[in-house]
């Protein structure tokens, strides 16, 4: 059988370690190119005469790159993510076929929003630093129980169910919104399904874990923050643009919110995921958000734990074979 090629974007290396032991196991005759560059109009042309290209979340997909991609003969597009809003279904659609990993770890990023809810209420990052400089002092560093208070998760799906059961743990109370709810795992959580102006209206603490779609994007907007209740902790590790940056910083100025945990940022692709210690920030959102005491910023990690990676390995070399060997697309992006 002649060897399958595959031009992998936006690569680092522990992508190579993480996918090298399921091709071994897979034992097909895939051929990967490790590139470090983004996918882009710009860069598509890395992809000439390769059969398939493996994309994640920072590479673009607009419709020019489409457009070159299709082309160049790419016959699939694998996206090593869940989410998929870096991608013009529409500029695809009919010619070149897209797979996702559907679910990989819910477990991965629910378990890390809880851990930037933690920090951030608790201040242990502060006190971390604090102590390596020798400051034991406390002044500054009391939170909140989350015992008793209210969380609100929006979008109940696999990440969302999970951090609301383990927000029940805690002893909160928890409400959901959702456009589908499944009203029989709510009752058995003691959870509730509301929508987003109650959720807002009650939380203490709010998390995003809906996809970012044209109708989600600034869920969090200048008129829902200012109906967030005040003192409230905004969660964010499903897109950057569920939330309106700008009106974030208006509302952090303003004290109107407590405080964010920030996993994802709208314009994340300009930064997030390389080394840009030595340089000035020219993003001037990203850089006034960095200097509040009350936020808290990583870099798209929430996915980053050994499981997440290997299970997106593996279901990445299925979707390659099943589509290679069969013609099979199980884990297809519907073209909505
Ligand atoms: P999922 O598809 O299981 O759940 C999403 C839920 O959101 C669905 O139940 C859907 O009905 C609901 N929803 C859609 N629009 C809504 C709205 N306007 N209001 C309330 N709910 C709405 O997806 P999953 O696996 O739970 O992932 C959620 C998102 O998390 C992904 O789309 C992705 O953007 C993000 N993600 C982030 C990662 C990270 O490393 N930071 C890693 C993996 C996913």
């Amino acid at each position: 059988m002649k060897a399958i090629t595959i031009a992998f974007f936006d690569t680092k290396p522990y992508d190579k370690d993480y996918f090298e032991p399921f091709l071994k196991e897979a034992g097909l005759p895939l051929e990967l190119k490790f590139l470090q560059a983004r996918l882009g109009a710009d860069t598509a042309a890395l992809a000439k005469g390769y059969d398939g290209i493996c994309i994640f979340v920072n590479d673009r997909l607009d419709a020019e790159t489409a457009d070159i991609l299709y082309r160049q003969g790419i016959k699939l597009i694998a996206l090593r993510s869940a989410g998929y809003n870096n991608v013009d279904l529409a500029a695809i659609r009919g010619k070149i076929p897209a797979v996702h990993v559907p679910a990989y770890s819910p477990h991965a990023v629910a378990e890390y929003a809880i851990s930037l809810l933690l920090t951030l209420n608790r201040k242990t990052h502060k006190a971390y630093s604090r102590v390596r400089d020798g400051n034991f002092s406390l002044v500054g560093l009391d939170g909140f129980d989350l015992y008793d208070k209210t969380a609100g998760i929006i979008g109940a799906g696999q990440i969302g169910r999970i951090v609301a059961e383990i927000c029940r743990g805690f002893g909160m109370h928890v409400l959901v919104s959702d456009p589908y709810p499944r009203q029989e795992w709510a009752a058995a959580q003691g959870i509730r399904y509301t929508d987003n102006r109650e959720l807002l209206t009650q939380a203490d603490v709010v998390s995003l874990h809906c996809p970012l779609t044209p109708e989600n994007k600034h869920v969090i907007n200048r008129e829902t923050l200012r109906y967030m209740k005040p003192g409230a902790i905004i969660i964010n590790t499903g897109r950057g643009g569920l939330i309106d940056t700008k009106a974030l910083i208006e509302a952090l100025k303003h004290n109107r919110i407590a405080g964010a945990g920030l996993d994802v940022y709208e314009e994340e692709e300009g930064y997030f995921f390389e080394d840009h210690s030595g340089e000035v920030i020219q993003d001037d959102m990203l850089a006034r958000l960095m200097t509040f005491p009350n936020v808290l910023i990583t870099s798209h990690q929430a996915f980053f734990t050994r499981e997440a990676l290997s299970a997106i390995a593996r279901t990445t070399v299925e979707n390659f074979r099943l589509f290679f060997e069969k013609q099979e697309l199980p884990n297809e992006i519907k073209n909505r």
